[in-house]
């Protein structure tokens, strides 16, 4: 066929956070790691998180990781595995220190120490006390900061980036053991195979299921598409994120830093509607407590402008230094994209789609792991993993910390796993590098076919409209319908421009073929879910003292996995058994 094979240790596709924290393992332990990137390895999405990387350090108050362990458990309605989220929260301080010693430039406080600040759900005693700060944070670019100490890193320590280059497919042999990945060179169209005895996932999100996202164009659930084609459940998939302030009418984050910092929720009343619904962290409150009263009060008729449509998010009442100094960047998009300077006017915002919080099912050790067993070779690691450490809601600073943690533990565990192998790479299996180039050749040859423009854009309408921040039975069941419909539409795209430079048309119906394996699993978990816990909210899910807020713990303690497949569905218990210490028991959420 000849089709090309460049041979490695190991193979790691993505250079945000995770897929970068790990190749930084691999390449420093010895190993002839490879990285894929669809952009230059500073702009993968990591660098657009803004207010920090949670760790309890407690440089300014007391904290503990018991602490962040409890809010993160709480955060995740009890869906989050519970060794999962102590492992995450007791390696926290260890993956920032590491991080600063990197050359990672945080913010200091007066006394040299990292500067941390409050952060939505991070609270003190258990959830009993008040918003800790817990935030470490380089100004409102943290995780800018984060991606350029990580390549600089990785350059140090002779890591081989591939940049421009977009994996199509995962190839597994008869017996499902992972060989690598087939990719394509975006200058020239060129379809190699990158064969490794380990290969990671660490491919990040794909916010862009949905037409309002705060996630950058590349997040198309390229990883998530791939496992699935490759007969990997996804996990979870039924919970999404909404950022409560995303600009209005463009979607760009704004961080919840800013709230952080002093910055206050205000309905078209100037009320701080905000005490309302979470008397005691108020704006502090996590993602999706805040997201859900936003858009009641927008619903109720409490909204603002001349449409009714967003919230304000004032922050006029802060000295303007700290505005400069610690929301730089913030007060720049402000200006940029809603036209308002936040030293004098607040800020309109709107909840926007910002993170999934499920993903390739993998253990504490990033190893992928489907019906109780590893997936021999693969791992994953990042947002497009489901360690599951957020469950159904993640909170705000958790996902860098994620990424370092599960970065750093996957690596660990493909060193170990490297060890074990065989010097010679095993024979390529041909059968998905066959499949995966006939994949490319059908959008090739496609005549009379679907535009991507149009398949995306319905993809996108179909999500917000049927999935969105609050859910209802009827609109499921009919997403599921409609979804499906737009599945038969991706599969029968067709690009007008078959020419082999930079075809970005080529790139974005590839790309195209993966969000719609998302939005499948999303639409159909989603719809079988029939409680409401965390991001995932229903209007015929019965609160009632055994059913608090709507979630049935005698039925729907329990994950959700998606089988592209036959579009099945299975489900596997929650681990409530942290490593060390007692269950965080189930409890009524509030906050
Ligand atoms: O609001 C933010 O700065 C986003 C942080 C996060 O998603 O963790």
């Amino acid at each position: 066929m000849g089709v090309a094979v460049r041979h490695f240790d190991a193979v790691v596709v993505g250079a945000g956070g995770a897929g970068m924290r790990a190749a930084l393992q691999l390449s420093e332990a010895g190993l002839k790691t490879a990285v894929l990137s669809k952009v230059f390895p500073t702009r993968s999405h990591t660098v657009a998180a803004q207010g920090g990387v949670s760790a309890s350090l407690g440089n300014s108050e007391p904290d503990n990781w018991h602490w962040h362990m409890y809010d993160t458990v709480k955060g995740s309605d009890w869906l989050g595995d519970q060794d999962a989220i102590e492992f995450m929260c007791r390696e926290a301080p260890k993956v920032v220190v590491e991080l600063e010693h990197f050359g990672m430039p945080f913010d200091r406080n007066p006394d040299g120490t990292i500067y941390q600040r409050p952060f939505g759900g991070h609270m003190s005693e258990f959830g009993e006390g008040k918003p800790v700060r817990r935030a470490c944070a380089a100004a409102d670019r943290t995780g800018h900061a984060m991606l350029h100490a990580l390549y600089q890193r990785n350059v140090r320590a002779n890591t081989h980036f591939f940049v421009e280059w977009m994996a199509l497919d995962l190839i597994r042999d008869a017996e499902g053991r992972v060989q690598g990945v087939v990719a394509m060179e975006m200058e020239t169209s060129e379809i190699v195979v990158f064969q490794a005895k380990a290969t990671l996932f660490a491919t990040g999100g794909a916010g862009r299921i949905f037409a309002s996202s705060t996630n950058a164009f590349i997040n198309t659930g390229d990883g998530l598409g791939m496992a699935a084609r490759a007969g990997i459940p996804l996990e979870d998939m039924e919970f999404w994120q909404f950022h409560p302030t995303g600009v209005a009418g463009a979607g760009v984050l704004i961080t919840e830093g800013v709230r952080g910092e002093g910055g206050i929720l205000r309905n078209s009343s100037g009320e701080r509607f905000m005490e309302r619904y979470a008397p005691n962290a108020k704006d502090l409150a996590s993602r999706d407590v805040v997201s859900r009263a936003m858009v009641s009060e927008i619903n109720e008729g409490r909204g603002c402008g001349p449409n009714k449509d967003h919230v304000l998010l004032d922050i006029t009442h802060l000295d303007p230094e700290v505005i400069m100094s610690k929301l730089p960047g913030i007060r720049e998009i402000s200006i940029k994209f809603a036209g308002v300077d936040p030293i004098k006017a607040p800020i309109p915002v709107v909840p926007t789609c910002h993170y999934q919080m499920g993903g390739i099912p993998t253990n504490y050790h990033g190893e992928v792991v489907v019906h109780g067993a590893p997936v021999h070779g693969f791992y994953a690691a990042g947002e497009v993993a489901c360690a599951s450490v957020h469950g159904a809601n993640r909170l705000g600073t958790n996902s860098l910390l994620d990424l370092l943690v599960f970065g750093k533990s996957s690596a660990n565990s493909m060193i170990e796993f490297i060890k074990q192998q065989p010097e010679d790479l095993p024979p390529l299996a041909m059968a998905d590098v066959e499949r995966s180039v006939a994949r490319v050749a059908r959008l090739d040859n496609q005549t009379n076919g679907v535009q991507v423009h149009d398949a995306r854009a319905e993809m996108q309408r179909v999500m917000q409209t049927h999935c969105g921040v609050f859910r209802f039975k009827d609109m499921l069941a009919e997403g599921v319908e409609k979804i499906l419909e737009v599945a038969d539409m991706v599969a029968k795209t067709e690009i007008g421009d078959k020419s082999k430079v930079f075809n970005t048309a080529r790139i974005e119906a590839l790309e195209l073929e993966n969000l719609i394996e998302v939005a499948k699993a999303t639409m159909v978990s989603a719809n079988a879910r029939t409680e409401s816990r965390g991001a995932h909210v229903r209007d015929d899910a019965p609160d009632t003292p055994d059913t608090p807020n709507g979630r049935d713990d005698a039925n729907w303690l329990k994950h959700t996995l998606w089988f592209r497949d036959g579009n099945r569905l299975e489900y596997k218990p929650v681990n409530m058994k942290p490593l060390t210490v007692d269950t965080i028991k189930l409890k009524a959420r509030s906050y």
